[in-house]
């Protein structure tokens, strides 16, 4: 039997993700959102493109939360964006309901599958989705803080002109203002970060990539990234599909991790066909610590706003 791979919303962040999905010939694609007609147009449209490619992919659009039946991946990016007037509060708990009422269908309709949460705010959508679908947590994780890595990275090849494959960032924590890009963490060609730019010049590349969603927030004036995020999705997927076992930061379940309970935080994980399959635990100074600390502490507070 075929892969399938379900994405739930095919907004920005959904099409294109189904898009690259198919061109990566990772799976069956399904393709699902509320709204009449969206989800099966994206679908058509994308079979056309596979004429092009000459490439065959297996595509298909729905309203019909149903056809997710017997999924291997479920991505979850349907939500709302904050609106003019919005509190962070109401987002939250109207993303929430949104969240409950599918992750209760993803329990029910593909119980065997890995669930992979975009929606925001990321770190409690993650924690909700896998309250609610009582899952393993190693089978429900969402992605953020790959993409801050990404972000860190892009801006240290531009400062430093150097290129993108020889760095490899480390970015740790809540995916939003409470990230942890970490330099100590953060190589190129194995030498750390630090050895390259002084405090101030690390500390000016650590505040552009915490705020780089929300420039580009500010840039659309409505909406968010998508093209990064995609990328994003469709790499943690193929890690799992392929069971890579490679080290990708995702927001996972820790319980004990880094002195740590009960709350869902990016950290950086051995990714394969079982989903999450080690939490790795870097060894943090007591700065570090703190800051991370700090930031689970954040997400934990604020788990307490989802009526559930
Ligand atoms: P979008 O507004 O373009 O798409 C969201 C889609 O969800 C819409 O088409 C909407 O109709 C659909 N939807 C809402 N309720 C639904 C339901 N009950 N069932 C099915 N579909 C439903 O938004 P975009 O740009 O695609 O972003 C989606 C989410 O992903 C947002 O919450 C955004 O903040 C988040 N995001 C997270 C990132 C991350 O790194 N974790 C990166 C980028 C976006
Ligand atoms: C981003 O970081 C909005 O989470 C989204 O671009």
């Amino acid at each position: 039997m075929n892969i399938k791979i379900s994405v739930i919303g095919a907004g920005n962040v959904g099409g294109l993700t189904a898009m690259r999905l198919a061109e990566a010939g990772l799976g069956d694609i399904v393709l699902v959102d509320k709204v009449p007609g969206l989800a099966k147009a994206k679908a058509l449209d994308l079979e056309d493109a596979s004429a092009v490619l000459k490439y065959n992919y297996n595509i298909q659009g729905t309203e019909d939360v149903k056809e997710i039946k017997d999924s291997d991946i479920v991505v979850i990016t349907a939500g709302l964006a904050r609106k003019p007037g919005m509190s962070r509060e109401e987002l939250l708990n109207k993303n929430a309901e949104i969240l409950k009422e599918i992750c209760l269908k993803i329990k029910e309709l593909a119980p065997q599958s890995i669930l992979i949460v975009v929606t925001n705010p990321l770190d409690l959508m993650t924690h909700l989705a896998l309250k609610i679908t009582h899952f393993k947590p190693q089978k429900v994780f969402g992605m953020g803080v790959s993409l801050d890595a990404a972000r860190f990275a892009n801006l240290i090849s531009q400062k430093l002109n150097i290129p993108q494959d020889n760095i490899d960032t480390t970015v740790l924590g809540s995916h939003g203002e409470g990230m942890l890009p970490l330099p100590r963490f953060t190589k190129i060609k194995g030498v750390s970060l630090d050895e390259f730019l002084d405090d101030k010049e690390v500390e000016a590349l650590i505040s552009k990539t915490i705020n780089r969603g929300a420039e580009i927030v500010s840039l659309f004036g409505s909406g968010s990234a998508y093209f990064a995020p995609s990328l994003a999705i469709t790499a943690i997927i193929k890690a799992i599909l392929k069971d890579e076992k490679r080290t990708v930061g995702v927001c996972a379940y820790l319980n004990g991790e880094y002195g740590i309970k009960d709350v869902c935080i990016g950290v950086p994980c051995r990714i394969g066909k079982q989903g999450i399959e080690q939490i790795i635990e870097l060894e943090l100074n007591s700065e570090e610590k703190a800051a991370f600390l700090k930031s689970a502490e954040s997400v934990r507070k604020n788990l307490s706003w989802i009526t559930t």
